[in-house]
């Protein structure tokens, strides 16, 4: 059951698909004190939900705020990362599901200040609040899922592997991953383009020099069964005869500033505007011009700093150089240094610039600060709305900014995380929230994507990811290469990727499944075994699907791990590319997983194909029985 509160929203975010009336008489579960929601905890109540955040699969002890954030240190301290997602479940003597639609700042304080006490306070006391009860943990994710609709689906063949760096720069760094990855037998259907194959960082530009003929790369990867996925950014270059650019300031489509001047920011192209996503012209508009790599056969895309995220404005800027002023000629001594340091550092993602300036939307002028969240999710709709209508089939679609509502156009990626042993940890912990707000293709950046990689870590990483929907090795500019054939030696890395394909069919229905029914594709162990005490203490372990668990090693130079088994199970090991199977009781059982050995654990009887090159050659009918 779904019950509506209203308390005077200022913007329809279009996160919700149906329509409620207002709950009269029927009180809310949460105390108001002081424009927050709170509510006492019993000792052994446990949350769930916020999707894209730090810490732990409970969410309680921290506190989270809801502010789409440019961070690339995912550490435990933060409390917003890329997405917002206002979602909570409660399971203590009461059990509920929450979810608080507002485009602007919210704070989940989950027994942070007071440790028995949730305080949700949302910064602008306007919003719908949804409450939903069912039978079950599962039951009220569906509930809240019918509210919200239907998840993204991608296509089939966004199912396989697809490797990424920022610094593949040319051409020759494109048919070289390709050529490394077949001669070494290691599947593939996905490389990624990083901002290098633009020109000059300019959307929907391809440079000439670096990329002579886009097209031909496209169709010679095609040929060999791998598709090329370019990068989108939020922001378009401020430069006067780039078409992009000047269609969009003759047309009014970029934010404004208050004086209705477009609003300047740096980002990677330099001086650069904001489309308007929010002004459904201006989506429409943006989402058109894909149509310039549709055309040479592009059939994916991922779009990024659409937080957005700014480097500095055109004003701060400005502004930060008056004051360093005063610094020209003068020996600095440390504590001028780092001021002069922290006033440029200031700069990046600041709220004043986000509060200077403005979305013409059909609700009205709305200052950017106010509706913040909502800028990542309607990049993505602009381009969901309008490749749906370039190409026949569904395109490949994922951001790095989202709130509730983008799950219905698009997948997420979970953005800058760390080459860090933590990070594999933290991807497992972020699936199950994620998939509760009904992000289902979403993975992580397999082998982290800042700082280095090391061999041990990237097997580790492939054995958890092989599950994750979204499989996608990807690495920042100046670290170390971290690709599959990277590290001298490919048998291992080729089993632990082929093994993904041998799953495919079983990961694809149930990802279609949990789209359909809306489930979730990633459970925590409790919401499958509601009764079982034991799993409602598990943190590293998922269920995946309806048959599948995982429980994989995160931690360096582990060799073997503690697993809970909810009930008896089959455990499946992928030994050197061989299968072998072993019954195990419910309880803990201390696994051994050498590195390299891939093992997971099976209720029912599973499905494996056989192995293939990429998902073209796959052969989704002729499957075999293990477990
Ligand atoms: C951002 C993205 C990252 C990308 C980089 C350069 O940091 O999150 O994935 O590689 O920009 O485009």
């Amino acid at each position: 059951m779904i019950k509506r509160y209203s308390f005077s929203p200022i913007y329809d975010t279009g996160a919700v698909v149906k329509e409620l009336p207002i709950s009269k008489g029927t009180p809310l579960p949460f105390a108001l004190s002081e424009r927050s929601f709170t509510l006492q905890m019993d000792e052994n109540a446990r949350i769930y939900g916020l999707g894209e955040t730090v810490r732990g699969i409970n969410k309680r002890g921290w506190v989270y705020e809801s502010f789409c954030s440019d961070d690339p240190f995912h550490t435990e301290d933060k409390r917003s990362l890329y997405g917002a997602h206002n979602f909570i479940l409660v399971d203590g003597k009461e059990r509920f599901g929450a979810f608080f639609d507002t485009p602007s700042k919210i704070t989940f304080d989950l027994g942070y200040t007071d440790s028995d006490m949730i305080k949700i306070t949302p910064e602008c006391f306007a919003l719908e609040l949804y409450i939903i009860t069912a039978d079950s943990l599962k039951a009220i994710v569906s509930e809240f899922r019918s509210l919200i609709g239907k998840s993204y689906i991608p296509p089939k063949w966004a199912f396989g592997y697809g490797q990424s760096r920022w610094g593949y720069v040319k051409e020759d760094d494109i048919r070289c991953c390709a050529d490394k990855y077949q001669d070494a037998g290691i599947p593939i259907d996905m490389i990624y383009l990083d901002i290098d194959y633009m020109d000059s960082f300019k959307d929907f530009s391809i440079s000439p020099e670096r990329f002579p003929d886009l097209k031909k790369l496209c169709y010679d990867l095609k040929e060999r069964g791998i598709r090329l996925i370019p990068i989108i950014d939020a922001a378009v270059k401020k430069e006067e005869g780039y078409a992009v650019y000047d269609e969009g300031h003759a047309k009014g489509y970029f934010c404004k500033d208050e004086n209705g001047e477009d609003f300047v920011v740096g980002v990677w192209p330099g001086m650069s505007v904001l489309p308007d996503f929010l002004n459904p012209e201006a989506a429409k508009w943006f989402g058109q011009k894909y149509k310039a790599l549709t055309d040479i056969g592009i059939e994916g895309f991922w779009n990024d700093m659409n937080e957005p995220a700014l480097f500095y404005s055109e004003k701060g800027l400005n502004n930060a150089y008056e004051e360093l002023k005063h610094i020209d000629d003068k020996q600095l001594d440390a504590l001028s240094f780092f001021g002069a340091r922290d006033t440029l550092v200031r700069l990046q993602n600041s709220d004043d610039d986000y509060k200077s300036f403005y979305h013409n939307t059909p609700q009205g002028r709305f200052r950017h600060y106010d509706v913040h969240n909502l800028y990542g999710y309607h990049m993505t709709k602009s381009a969901y709305d309008a490749l749906c209508g370039l190409r026949e089939e569904p395109p490949l679609l994922f951001s790095r900014a989202s709130y509730i509502g983008a799950h219905r156009c698009g997948g997420i990626w979970t953005g800058d995380n760390h080459s860090w042993w933590s990070h594999i940890l933290q991807s497992l912990q972020q699936m199950p929230g994620l998939n509760m707000c009904g992000f289902l293709y979403t993975g992580s950046d397999i082998g982290g994507f800042n700082s280095s990689c090391t061999r041990d870590l990237l097997i580790r990483w492939l054995s958890f990811a092989l599950f994750t929907p979204l499989m996608r090795n990807h690495a920042a500019a100046g670290t170390r290469s971290q690709e599959a054939y990277a590290f001298g030696d490919t048998e291992v890395f080729r089993h632990i990727i082929t093994l993904r394909y041998r799953l495919i069919p079983y990961l694809y229905d149930s990802f279609i499944k949990a789209a359909e029914n809306d489930e979730m594709y990633f459970r925590p162990l409790c919401f499958d075994y509601e009764d079982d005490e034991v799993a409602k203490g598990i943190e590293d372990q998922l269920m995946v699907g309806d048959r599948l668990m995982i429980a994989p090693i995160y931690r360096q130079n582990a060799v073997s791990r503690n697993v809970y088994l909810p009930e008896d199970m089959t455990q499946v090991r992928m030994h050197e590319g061989e299968i072998s199977t072993e019954e195990l009781k419910k309880g803990w059982h201390d696994v051994s997983v050498p590195l390299g050995d891939v093992v997971f654990f099976t209720a029912k009887p599973l499905f494996l194909a056989k192995p293939a090159e990429n998902t073209t050659a796959l052969d989704w009918d002729d499957l075999e029985s293990v477990g």
